[in-house]
């Protein structure tokens, strides 16, 4: 038998110091999706993910969480780690940083870049941002961080530098040696002219940190985090002994395009003076957004995966992620689209598509896969288009075009609708020749069906599996080869298996709502609330590590943390398409605030106006419904459906901004 091909490809390795949010997950859910289809293309795929977990940052996290940076880490780690099996991204290799197999591959390739004379030691006096563990070139005393504007600090000490400098004309020859190697080609374009400028040796060492992989004999020198951190793609297949396993060098990085240049240019020219075989590709995405912002706790603005896979499902997810923007480029992610999404294309599209044909057949035929009789040219022409399909899709995906391969099996799956509407197989009667035409309707639209669960398989792995058992098919799709795929391979006769549900529509403000509240749960647990599931996961930094520790019942001191104050409402309206909330303004004595409160349905909005009501006004700002609240206004969750019922102060006239106690 032939040996299968190889194909390697990996995610950035995320830091330590907070956990997973939509754009850490939006290239898992791409690398996933590449892996799920390469296999089905007949390749040996190893999928690798992982931590970085060396740095200040994490020395600063720890020592907040009051906790040694290893256990730090370590839970970390489980948290990544627990989050991607939750989500079913688990990847075939999950590397850190602390791992021995990595020290050891650090300490390997450094020591071979030094005996060809590429690392010499120096003194290095430059700003330093911390938050990005950078360097930032040509910056001065004063100046904040161009990446993340917060300010630099001045730092001067011995390191070891790598001669980036040699590299200028072995890289640019690379580049045009491999045109493919940085994509897409905008960002080709951009590396190129960057290495053309020139390039400045690098320092890969550092003795102002503690907390990082010893460069052996030379402590306290301990890698700098680049160095480090890429190294992490080689030691997940074999290390220095990657050749057994036969992986490297890798197939595809795939990364965000904040740190192209890292991989683009620092990745292959560590390889290339340690003579070793650098990667094929390089692909930059672009980032997804909220408000045109990218995303951060403090901002209020992060996206969190877990409460949309509960709410929707993972699969509607991923949908969303690949369909929504063109990958490279950047997007907005906004909760609004994203049900839109699942409505129209998932419930409304394919559920509705797999479920009707199975209840066409199940009526007509027995449930059994009817035999086609002669075909009429709309037959002809839904096989041609889902035929012609195969290759279009295949190709889209070869150039990880996500977004198109899905508008064309959706245009399938609308074909498919409009045929069924056009042939009305229900109308059909029961003469010899009218069971004859409903059985080729429903051999087509069932073929059509097996064919769009194919190709949506590597995007839609759960769903897919249950249109697959629904239409009687053995195994698994996954197990399809893609290469054999082709209309006509549907064999009549066969019953369908049993019922599936697969997307039920939601109601639109009802489900943004619900996501809405999980994510506020998970970002702002409350005291003493259990963790969110999994149980080993904390939500963010030091702050969920401690959550998970926190008793059943807490002290005053956990209490008094919690700041309540009267307030006034100044102002008060709805929301256009969230029934439920109203937009305030409420005056909390030192300022006016807007606070969106879910009392909707129960309070009119004019009526409102000049109330006293008992405020938190220390809770982190979020969004909802893409409208910023920043408090919360304290109600009574009264009878089975949880009526607010506003705490107020009747009997007494309080002055705003008086604190509770
Ligand atoms: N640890 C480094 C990578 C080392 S790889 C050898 C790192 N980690 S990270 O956790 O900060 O970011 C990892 C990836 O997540 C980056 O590719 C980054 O572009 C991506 N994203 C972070 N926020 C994002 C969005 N809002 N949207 C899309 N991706 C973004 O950098």
């Amino acid at each position: 038998m032939l040996k299968k091909p190889k194909f390697y490809l990996t995610t950035p390795i995320y830091y330590t110091n907070g956990l997973p949010h939509i754009g850490h997950t939006y290239t898992t859910v791409v690398a996933d999706t590449i892996r799920r289809y390469k296999r089905m293309r007949g390749y040996e795929v190893v999928m690798t993910t992982g931590t970085d977990e060396h740095g200040v940052n994490v020395e600063r996290a720890a020592k907040k969480a009051g906790m040694a940076e290893s256990e730090f880490v370590a839970r970390m780690a489980a948290a990544w780690r627990a989050l991607w099996d939750e989500l079913g991204l688990s990847a075939d290799e999950f590397v850190r940083t602390t791992d021995l197999r990595h020290v050891r591959t650090v300490q390997w390739l450094f020591r071979l870049c030094r005996e060809n004379g590429y690392v010499y030691k120096g003194q290095y006096t430059g700003q330093y941002c911390i938050f990005d563990n950078a360097f930032v070139n040509d910056a001065k005393p004063g100046d904040n961080c161009p990446d993340c504007g917060r300010p630099t600090e001045t730092i001067t000490e011995e390191n070891y530098f790598f001669k980036l400098s040699a590299f200028q004309k072995p890289l640019l020859d690379f580049y045009k040696k491999n045109p493919d190697f940085i994509q897409p080609e905008t960002r080709r374009n951009e590396i190129v002219s960057f290495v053309e400028g020139g390039l400045k040796d690098l320092s890969i060492t550092r003795t102002t940190i503690r907390w990082g992989i010893p460069v052996p004999g030379e402590e306290p020198h301990v890698f700098y985090v680049w160095f480090d951190a890429l190294t992490a793609y080689l030691s997940a297949v074999g290390g220095p002994e990657f050749e057994r396993r036969g992986m490297w060098p890798a197939d595809l990085h795939l990364v965000g395009k904040d740190i192209i240049r890292f991989h683009s240019v620092y990745w292959p020219a560590f390889l290339m003076a340690a003579m070793q075989p650098v990667p094929k590709q390089v692909w930059a995405h672009g980032w997804f957004l909220m408000d045109a912002a990218k995303m951060s706790k403090s901002k209020g603005n992060v996206v969190l995966p877990r409460p949309i896979a509960n709410m929707l499902g993972m699969d509607a997810l991923r949908y969303f992620l690949l369909r929504e923007v063109v990958f490279g480029q950047d997007g907005n992610f906004s909760y609004d689209a994203l049900v839109t999404r699942y409505n129209s294309d998932l419930a409304n599209g394919l559920g509705n598509l797999a479920s009707r044909t199975a209840a066409l057949i199940e009526k007509n035929f027995g449930g059994k896969i009817p035999k086609p009789g002669p075909l009429l040219s709309p037959d002809v022409a839904l096989a041609e288009g889902a035929s012609s399909a195969i290759g279009e899709v295949l190709g889209r995906y070869d150039t990880l075009d996500f977004a198109r391969a899905l508008e064309c099996i959706w245009s399938v799956i609308a074909f498919a609708d409009k045929y069924l509407t056009t042939e009305q197989p229900w109308a059909l009667g029961n003469s010899e020749e009218e069971q004859s035409r409903k059985a080729t309707v429903l051999w087509t639209t069932a073929e059509l069906l097996r064919i769009v669960t194919v190709l949506a398989h590597a995007v839609l792995p759960a769903s897919t599996e249950k249109v697959w058992t629904l239409l009687g098919l053995p195994g698994s799709v996954a197990a399809v080869e893609l290469d054999g795929l082709r209309w006509g391979q549907l064999t009549p006769g066969k019953q369908l298996g049993p019922a599936q549900t697969l997307f039920p529509r939601v109601d639109k403000s009802e489900a943004i709502e619900r996501i809405e509240a999980m994510a506020n749960e998970e970002l702002n647990p409350a005291p003493g609330a259990p963790p969110a599931k999994p149980a080993s996961s904390p939500t963010s930094g030091g702050a969920g590590v401690a959550a998970q520790a926190a008793p059943e019942k807490i002290g005053i001191e956990d209490f008094a943390k919690v700041e309540m104050r009267v307030g006034q409402i100044k102002s008060a309206e709805r929301i256009v398409g969230a029934d439920k909330l109203l937009k305030l303004t409420v005056d909390i004595g030192t300022e006016i605030r807007q606070i969106c409160a879910g009392i909707a349905q129960y309070y009119e909005p004019e009526k409102l106006i000049g109330r006293k009501v008992a405020v938190v006004v220390n809770l982190a700002p979020r969004k909802l419904r893409g409208v910023e609240s920043n408090g919360m206004i304290i109600a009574a969750s009264v009878g089975p459906e949880g009526r607010p019922v506003l705490a107020g102060f009747p009997d007494e006239d309080v002055e705003v901004g008086a604190r509770l106690k």
